[in-house]
């Protein structure tokens, strides 16, 4: 049988690990509706905890970092993102990106794994004060939705000149509500890129999170300057997401790092 580029894909994750979170194949698994998935890359600190790395030109590049992140991109039928991300990554965009032929390869998976044949849905969660609307985020092949409460919604329906941007109102618009508008909207995977003052409340009951897909930077104690916020430790992690994969580890240019997903259920 030829091999396919969503063969490629399975390969590449079974390459990192053979066994997923519940017992079985690592790429098999991930074929099912995951709900919510939470990436993020973690350093850790001298006194023994976590911080969630900032992300700008000083933070240590991963590709396995990475190659995770669009594998979530991929399985995702929604991102959500924060206002503040968009103004710390002014070029950040959820369309296909990796090395060499990694789009291509989480492509095929998507359309021919997951049968999802569109663009995953972009979501900015924001008071909607500051949003650059000619942002990436808001011209790629599907652009970003803003999500915002009644003041942001009437500021940015009356910028709505300077780009068309879809915006949804919520009463309450914090990331939870979100979640559950995307849960209504029929989303049943959805991947959390926000940053840890938002995301870190799905950690607390009721606990939020279906999947972790944890990146860690192993090499040397995370400087303080690319500390984004503490992450919550291995053994309350442990606890809320019981079902563990296995451990990968690898060099990379920015020294040793591991991966590990993990589930709740
Ligand atoms: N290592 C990683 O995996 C990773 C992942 C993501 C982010 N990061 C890092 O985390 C840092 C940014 O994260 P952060 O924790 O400071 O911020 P954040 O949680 O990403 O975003 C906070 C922003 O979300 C919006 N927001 C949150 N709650 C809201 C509500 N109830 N209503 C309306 N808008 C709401 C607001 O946007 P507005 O200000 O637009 O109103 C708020 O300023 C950066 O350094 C980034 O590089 C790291």
């Amino acid at each position: 049988m030829a091999t396919t580029d969503a063969t490629l894909c399975e390969e590449r994750i079974r390459a990192l690990w053979r066994r997923g979170c519940t017992g079985g194949d690592a790429a098999e698994e991930m074929r099912r509706p995951a709900g919510v998935i939470h990436v993020t890359a973690v350093g850790r600190t001298d006194d023994g905890h976590r911080e969630v790395i900032a992300i700008g030109s000083g933070s240590p590049p991963s590709r396995t970092d990475f190659f995770l992140l669009n594998l979530c991109r991929a399985r995702a039928e929604a991102i959500v993102t924060t206002g503040r991300i968009l103004r710390s990554e002014p070029d950040v965009h959820h369309g296909p990106q990796g090395s060499e032929d990694e789009p291509a390869l989480l492509a095929a998976f998507r359309r021919e794994r997951l049968g999802l044949d569109r663009p995953p849905r972009s979501v900015v969660l924001t008071s909607g004060r500051d949003v650059d609307l000619a942002h990436p985020m808001f011209h790629g092949a599907r652009p970003a939705l803003v999500v915002t409460g009644t003041a942001g919604a009437a500021a940015l329906r009356a910028r709505s000149t300077e780009a068309d941007v879809e915006v949804v109102e919520l009463p309450r618009p914090d990331l939870r509500a979100v979640l559950a508008w995307l849960a209504r909207e029929g989303c049943a995977t959805v991947c959390v890129e926000a940053g840890p003052a938002t995301s870190l409340d799905l950690y607390r009951p009721p606990v939020a999170v279906d999947e972790l897909v944890l990146s860690t930077w192993e090499e040397r104690v995370l400087p303080r300057d690319l500390r984004a916020g503490r992450f919550p430790s291995e053994a309350e992690i442990e606890r809320l997401l019981p079902r563990a994969g296995p451990v990968a580890e690898r060099s990379e240019e920015s020294g040793r790092w591991s991966f590990r997903r993990r589930r709740r259920t």
